[in-house]
């Protein structure tokens, strides 16, 4: 029977963990996976979630099947975290949340429930993205195309690019987008670009799918949630993909939502059916614990205003990470302009580093980023960052 199955490649991203993982190296670093490290190196449970776990067990309960469209008080806290409580798509029930298996799975839903809703759309991907878009939505079955994004030469957003090329796209098409800290390059749009492309997206009939999987590492959490609002604004029907593996350090607890807003609450309310047919055929119902301790933060202020604090920190740690970067790089006498290092938001540096680079910073080094040129600069600490300095200063 699997006489002629072929090894599938290993994935670009979670592949180098099992790669990492094997390496002997003490002073091995993994810059490869998104993941956000404090400067001990350690994976950091929040006090927000231990206090919420501790409440969450201060009252035990049984573990039933979740509704099929997950826990209500989780669905309704993530309206209000992207929406807004009060937003009239929220009041009016004109958005249909399903929660999902981080904000993959929320992908993963949106993509198989479109691809029967609009059969032969194609789907376009930023240029470049994260790797695993085009996977996804090429296995629920669409062509992926992309759109111009990247500009190397300048370092930055290629706007005109872009807009070109959602111009050129036929009505109906998917257009998936970053809302926040671009994954791989860390360069986002600005306010007055985003309106452009809204613009866009509406004028020419396209269909935009938000993936929203770092919302509060840009610049807050109110300031990264602000572009799904100017679709809502713009009178558009859109999917957004919310995931809380960064967000709240959950990363396998596999938290995250799929949204969808609808024209009104009799649409939203078959899309809702739409979508739970989608995850009883692939997993039934969702986990329980994961959306607990989410649900319990976001609705409880005190742990809210902690969660809010805590993720400001880790954003402040990453600026301060960038700015090591960038000096330590100068220090290990790399003559080359590095500061755009500082420009990138999230938890990605868009180094600019060949595939050839970032192989030997592997191989000589125990240096792991992706061969795009990815680096995560979350997991960059005061101990390790000068290590990492020398390896890049030698490759380069
Ligand atoms: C990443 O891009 O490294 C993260 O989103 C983790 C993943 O699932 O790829």
């Amino acid at each position: 029977l699997f006489a002629a199955v072929e090894m599938a490649p290993r994935d670009p991203i979670l592949g180098l963990n099992e790669q990492f993982a094997a390496d002997p190296r003490p002073n091995k670093v993994n810059l490869g996976v998104g993941v956000y490290y404090d400067d001990n190196g350690k994976l950091p449970l929040l006090q927000c979630v231990r206090e919420a776990e501790q409440r969450l067990l201060a009252q035990p309960s049984a573990r039933g099947y979740l509704p099929i469209d997950g826990m209500p008080a989780y669905d309704q806290a993530v309206k209000a975290l992207v929406f807004g409580a009060d937003s009239e798509v929220v009041r009016t029930g004109r958005v249909a949340t399903v929660q999902a298996l981080g904000g993959t799975g929320g992908l993963k839903i949106g993509a198989d429930f479109l691809k029967k809703l609009l059969p032969s759309a194609q789907v376009l991907i930023s240029d470049p993205s994260w790797e695993n878009h085009r996977a996804l939505f090429g296995n629920a079955g669409f062509a992926v195309h992309t759109y111009a994004y990247y500009d190397g030469a300048r370092r930055g957003v290629d706007v005109e690019g872009m807009l070109a090329s959602l111009r050129a796209a036929a009505p109906g098409t998917i257009v998936v987008l970053h809302a926040c800290c671009h994954n791989p390059t860390g360069y986002d749009l600005t306010p007055a670009q985003w309106d452009a492309v809204v613009a866009v997206v509406r004028e020419r009939g396209l269909v935009p799918f938000l993936d929203m999987a770092y919302q509060g590492f840009g610049h807050g959490i109110a300031e990264d949630g602000a572009v799904v609002g100017k679709f809502v604004d713009a009178g558009l029907d859109v999917f957004v993909a919310t995931s809380f593996s960064k967000s709240f350090s959950l990363y396998g607890e596999r938290v995250g939502a799929l949204s969808v807003v609808c024209a009104s609450r009799d649409e939203a309310e078959r899309v809702l059916s739409q979508l739970k047919v989608v995850v009883r055929t692939n997993y039934s119902n969702p986990p329980t614990h994961g959306a607990a301790v989410v649900a319990t933060v976001l609705n409880t202020p005190e742990l809210r205003a902690l969660w809010e604090q805590e993720l400001g920190e880790m954003r402040t740690r990453i600026r301060a990470m960038r700015q090591r970067l960038v000096d330590g790089l100068k220090a290990a006498g790399v003559e080359q302009d590095m500061s755009f290092i500082t420009q990138q938001l999230g938890m990605f540096s868009y180094s600019g580093l060949s595939k050839d680079q970032m192989v030997r910073l592997r191989q000589e080094f125990g240096v792991y980023g992706t061969d795009s040129g990815r680096m995560c600069v979350a997991a960059l600490n005061s101990r390790n960052v000068d290590y990492v300095c020398q390896a890049i200063a030698a490759v380069l």
